[in-house]
């Protein structure tokens, strides 16, 4: 169930190709920073969305109660914002410990406001990770996080601040606020 994708992460870019290195957050990363940084900027990338389809053991729920967390799919169209952070290094080292419950690093196109682009990486879950859930309709998704929690926190709370985080920058994503709603409606219920 728990995968660990460390080490396969560490061969699939080699990081001393890069001449900077920036990492783009959609998810946790966008409001919990636990790493240093020597710039951040809005961003975003095209041809994803966001969707609560990776199972968490490690961090918003545990190996008998799996959470639900984020990862992207590819949809044409598509533009996914989130924080693009230049990096030294070594950071991937945190960055992949953090996120080895299934993520493996791709490289994509990071887009700034002021049309620059960067090459950059992203954590993505893909469906042959064995912590990947995959789709299920609004309202199991819903139950999953609303019972899930682990060493980070409440699964609720992961899905309460991404959704502050993206109304902060003005930004609308119908996947998480649908699901936000549906948390706080589900927990009014459990308190009738
Ligand atoms: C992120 O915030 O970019 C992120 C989401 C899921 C896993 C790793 C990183």
């Amino acid at each position: 169930m728990v995968f660990d994708t460390q080490a396969i992460n560490k061969q699939r870019q080699n990081l001393a190709d890069y001449d900077e290195i920036w990492v783009f957050g959609y998810g946790s990363l966008i409001y919990k920073v636990d790493f240093d940084y020597i710039e951040c900027e809005s961003a975003h990338i095209l041809g994803y969305e966001r969707r609560f389809w990776q199972g968490s053991h490690d961090h918003r729920g545990s190996i008998a109660s799996p959470g639900r967390v984020l990862t992207l799919v590819d949809i044409d169209n598509a533009r996914c914002f989130g924080k693009a952070f230049k990096v030294e290094r070594e950071i991937f080292d945190h960055l992949d410990h953090r996120e080895k419950n299934g993520y493996l690093r791709h490289q994509v196109d990071i887009h700034f406001p002021d049309k620059r682009i960067v090459k950059g990486l992203v954590y993505i879950a893909s469906p042959d990770n064995a912590a990947y859930l995959g789709e299920a309709n609004i309202k199991d998704i819903t139950k999953q996080i609303f019972n899930s929690s682990g060493p980070s926190g409440s699964n609720r709370d992961y899905v309460y601040q991404l959704a502050d985080a993206l109304r902060h920058f003005n930004e609308i994503d119908e996947h998480v606020f649908q699901i936000e709603l549906a948390l706080k409606q589900y927990s009014i219920n459990a308190n009738l």
